[in-house]
């Protein structure tokens, strides 16, 4: 709900729990009063009050040097606002100076359109405040877009030319925030390939903390999300913040604590490699972030993000659809297969209940290692002989869809692509072009480039029955640097490259809107909220050790839906660790998500066979849970000798409980887990025990969790008794 006091000129935007307040004060300035627990309506005069105490004095000469206490929507440059300005301008004379003030507002009803980038689907109102630069001819117009039973509140910035001199953006983000600093810690999910968004909390000191990719993707390394937490925070208490970027490219996110101990959070593109020219009346929207407050610590904040991920980021149409059980054959191959070696994997995939086999990497050109073939998106003659006609068969006689692995965004020097097209290869003439997993990226900021990659994929999904598509991205670009740009627009580089690998994506998922598509990023390494609006899920990462994939899907889960992850169960010992842990384990740790398989289904035991059936019948009993539960986070797997989490559905009839012990040990202590997340006043049935109690006793008491080895886990479903 969007509300404007006109008297006191004050706006107030109110989701479920929380509420942001801003007012344009005496000098015309807009400021942010509050963001946090609701107030009463009657507290507009207090706001109005502490505003005035913190706002520079409209009447002094000296105004322009008070701000170091003002918290500012819109950060300014060179004129008494010394803290990272939000937008940096630079007009024709090299000037740079700026400073905002408001000059109008509209409310609108619903999510805006936007048209190229991805962006919230749904919402009930958009606040719209657009400012003038006193200085240039440039303008801001910040939207707030809300949801009345939602706790994540969107922001971004359109910054537009309203003059006739061109002008420059040398930085332009989309947010900026600030909060009065209680002794808050900086949360952020760091990482690296296999071990991706790994939670880590530090205090944060006085100057810019500053979280990056310049990758060319959101990367492994660090994820756009950021929270700032109490440092009492659990999963269950205290206060917490999170802002989290809907964009998969070069991201800035900054936290900067000045004097007056403000912290003021900025972000959006990264600035570093950054330029946008804006002509007369032409405009430039920054991406969306999401922010989310909670006073019921972590878990909560985690839950109001799962809930906007699901219903305001991903296609409806598949956000809490029953997601394929996949058996993809790349670590039971890898390159070397043909059809007669697939049939087997495939009618084994039928035989344990899966309903699509993918087809991983090494289907195309001549690629029978990675030194190859990618952008010749032909199938390979000499593997799959005629096609996919026998493996699409095969899959058809035994009930599966037919899936394919596919890296658009790459080529392969050994490529028909690259000799016919070397210049369409992301290069910098003079500069040696650099090579990672023996492959280029290809040029997405050329429409040119873009259109042929869309046509050889529509053309694969039109003539074959395909049904779900893998898009994958193996490395990070290099080089940044368009030939077919301007020098002097080279800064426009980055963010062109990822709008043409948003247009591909929607162009191919509106084009095909009955194949479904998970992203893939080397893994995890584009695990963001910007690839999740064409694609439902994301290959979590290509750690599937169940002990590690633990603790990312723990991390992960700090800011994404457990059904946005894509979880296989591999064969041990692992590929990436060489531990070797039961199927069971295995199984109930990819059970937090849309599961499949990463084996060789055909060379399994009879008994294993009959535990994988048995995995997939137990899974479609608690998808609905996965699908459209909440999370609750019990045991952290980085911090102690569990890992245990529980999914609860939002009536709270049922729940879903996975543990896994880390390591086995003699021990007299009953080590005990307190179940959080049901109703206290239900009385529960715990099938595996064959005990009941109540939602209050089961938080209160707990259950004693099991201790049977290393890596062994067990599950708890639990049912409300309605008599
Ligand atoms: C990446 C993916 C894997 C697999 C390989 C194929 O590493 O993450 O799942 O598809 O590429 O080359």
């Amino acid at each position: 709900m969007i509300v404007f006091n006109e008297q006191k000129r004050i706006f107030s935007i109110e989701g479920k729990n929380y509420q942001y307040v801003l007012c344009v004060n005496d000098a015309g300035f807009l400021q942010k009063l509050h963001y946090g627990k609701k107030l009463a309506e009657a507290d507009a005069n207090f706001l109005k009050y502490a505003a005035e105490k913190d706002a520079p004095d409209a009447q002094n000469a000296n105004m322009d040097m008070q701000f170091d206490g003002m918290q500012s929507e819109c950060g300014f440059f060179g004129r008494g606002d010394y803290r990272e300005a939000t937008v940096l301008c630079e007009r024709t004379d090299g000037g740079l100076v700026s400073r905002f003030r408001y000059v109008s507002h509209a409310v609108y009803q619903g999510a805006p359109e936007i048209s190229g980038l991805p962006h919230v689907r749904q919402a009930d109102d958009t606040l719209k405040i657009t400012l003038q630069d006193d200085f240039s001819s440039l303008q801001v117009d910040l939207f707030y877009v809300a949801k009345n039973d939602g706790d994540v509140l969107v922001k971004y910035a359109v910054y537009r030319n309203g003059g006739n001199e061109p002008i420059r953006l040398r930085r332009a983000f989309s947010l900026c925030t600030e909060l009065e600093n209680r002794n808050y810690r900086l949360l952020r999910l760091e990482g690296g390939w296999g071990e991706e968004r790994t939670p880590e909390t530090t205090p944060i000191g006085h100057g810019i903390t500053r979280l990056h990719s310049l990758r060319g993707a959101s990367s492994h390394q660090m994820n756009p999300f950021l929270a700032l937490v109490e440092e009492n925070t659990t999963e269950e208490n205290g206060v917490c913040f999170g802002f989290q970027l809907v964009y998969s490219g070069n991201f800035a996110l900054t936290v900067e604590r000045n004097n007056n101990d403000l912290l003021r959070v900025q972000g959006g593109i990264n600035d570093t490699d950054f330029s946008w020219d804006l002509n007369q009346g032409e405009s430039f929207t920054t991406p969306q972030v999401a922010l989310s407050y909670s006073t019921c610590g972590l878990g909560a904040l985690s839950r109001a993000y799962a809930d906007f991920v699901r219903a305001q980021i991903v296609d409806p149409k598949w956000a809490f659809a029953q997601r394929p059980i996949v058996v993809n054959n790349w670590e039971a191959t890898c390159y070397e297969f043909n059809s007669e070696k697939l049939c087997p994997i495939i009618e084994n995939a039928a035989k344990i209940g899966a309903d699509t086999f993918v087809l991983d990497d090494g289907w195309f050109g001549k690629r029978d290692n990675d030194d190859s073939s990618l952008g010749d998106w032909v199938v390979n003659q000499q593997k799959l002989e005629g096609g996919f006609k026998k493996i699409i068969d095969c899959c058809k006689r035994n009930g599966l869809h037919f899936g394919l692995w596919i890296e658009p965004e790459m080529v392969s020097e050994d490529s028909d692509l690259f000799r016919l097209h070397p210049d369409w290869a992301i290069q910098k003439s003079g500069v040696k072009m650099c090579q990672s997993r023996n492959q280029y990226v290809l040029d997405f900021s050329r429409r040119q480039v873009v259109d042929y990659i869309y046509e050889c994929i529509a053309k694969l999904l039109r003539e074959n029955e395909i049904s779900f598509v893998k898009w994958d991205f193996n490395r990070s670009l290099s080089e940044f640097y368009s030939e077919a740009l301007p020098f002097d627009r080279q800064g426009e580089f980055a963010h062109r490259f990822i709008l043409g690998v948003y247009d591909l994506s929607e162009r191919l998922t509106s084009s095909f809107p009955n194949v479904f598509f998970e992203g893939c990023a080397s893994g995890g390494g584009r695990f963001d909220c910007g690839m999740l609006y064409y694609f439902p899920q994301i290959w979590t990462s290509d750690d599937t050790d169940a002990f590690e994939r633990a603790k990312i899907q723990w991390g992960t889960s700090i800011c994404y839906s457990v059904s946005a992850m894509s979880n296989h169960i591999s064969a041990c010992p692992n590929l990436q660790t060489g531990r070797s842990v039961s199927l069971q384990t295995r199984g109930v740790v990819a059970s937090l998500g849309a599961m499949g398989y990463e084996l060789d289904v055909s060379k399994i035991s009879a008994d294993e066979q009959e535990e994988m059936k048995k995995q997939i019948f137990d899974y479609k009993r608690v998808e609905s849970l996965i699908l459209n539960g909440d999370l609750f986070r019990l045991s952290n797997p980085f911090t102690s000798n569990y890992f245990c989490e529980m999914i609860v559905d939002k009536e709270k009839r049922t729940a879903y409980i996975v543990g896994m012990q880390v390591h086995n040990a003699p021990s007299r202590v009953k080590e005990k887990i307190r179940l959080i997340g049901l109703d206290e006043g239900k009385i529960y049935f715990v099938e595996e025990l064959g005990v009941s109690a109540s939602g209050k006793a089961l938080s209160v008491l707990g259950l004693e969790m099991p201790k049977r080895g290393d890596f062994t886990s067990w599950t708890w479903h639990i049912k409300e008794i309605i008599d």
